[in-house]
């Protein structure tokens, strides 16, 4: 089921990233796991895992995550929450990558699919057992960011999880350093962000107060956040 009022897509989506979300053909294109796991240096499924494995077999209660995914890591999770009588809602701005992720779900999942924009959910108050935002923060500028973090802390029930997964800072050494640079100061500009400071200094005022727990993958590349209080 979608929500029925569209809002109006951000204008970095449209410029930023028309080639990888908007359009139905770049849909077709990214659709892809071996294509996604590619591009994150064939960390995709090290990355998916890590999302399941924190959120454990047990999915009872309400799950939702913050915009869609190439690959399968929401019909994974939709099925995991089935199996224990939860459900997985999914939001996402663009109704073309909602309908792409229905194509990826069948009945038994119980997911819920809802155009809406992260900065502004309209959903309620401490109504989500956990939350995930699966490299959706490094492509939103940073006044979006903020608001997302903000809505996903807001939609979540004391002592809920939060689980960010996104691009940081790699490791001096790091062989594809200077490569990813070039890559992220090309195509994901607002990425850079996240790449040259911990997600701590980006987003300071959302992440206070919470205590966060911080993974890093692929030397430092990618980082997963945790947060249950
Ligand atoms: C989560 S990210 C990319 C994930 C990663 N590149 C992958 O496929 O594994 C891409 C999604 O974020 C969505 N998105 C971007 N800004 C959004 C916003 N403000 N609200 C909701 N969805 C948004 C885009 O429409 C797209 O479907």
């Amino acid at each position: 089921m979608s929500h029925k009022i569209a809002p109006p897509i951000p204008d970095y989506l449209e410029e930023t990233y028309w080639w990888a979300y908007v359009r139905p053909s770049a849909v077709r294109f990214f659709e892809r796991q071996w294509l996604i796991n590619f591009i994150l240096f064939g960390n995709y499924v090290t990355l998916r895992n890590a999302v399941l494995d924190e959120f454990g077999d047990d999915l009872a209660g309400r799950t939702l995550q913050m915009s869609c995914c190439y690959g399968d890591l929401s019909p994974r999770l939709a099925a995991r929450a089935a199996k224990n009588g939860g459900s997985l809602d999914v939001i996402d701005i663009l109704e073309v990558q909602l309908d792409n992720l229905r194509r990826k779900m069948t009945p038994e999942m119980h997911a819920q699919t809802l155009l809406m924009d992260a900065t502004a959910l309209a959903l309620p108050d401490q109504s989500y057992d956990r939350v995930l935002l699966f490299f959706l923060l490094h492509e939103e500028p940073q006044a979006y960011r903020e608001k997302s973090v903000s809505e996903a802390l807001r939609v979540l029930k004391p002592g809920g999880k939060l689980v960010i997964v996104d691009y940081a800072q790699p490791a001096k050494w790091h062989p594809v350093r200077f490569l990813i640079y070039l890559f992220l100061a090309r195509l994901e500009p607002y990425a850079v962000d996240l790449w040259g400071r911990e997600l701590a200094d980006v987003i300071p005022a959302q992440m206070a107060g919470r205590r966060w727990q911080k993974s890093s993958y692929f030397g430092g590349l990618y980082q997963k956040l945790v947060s249950t209080r």
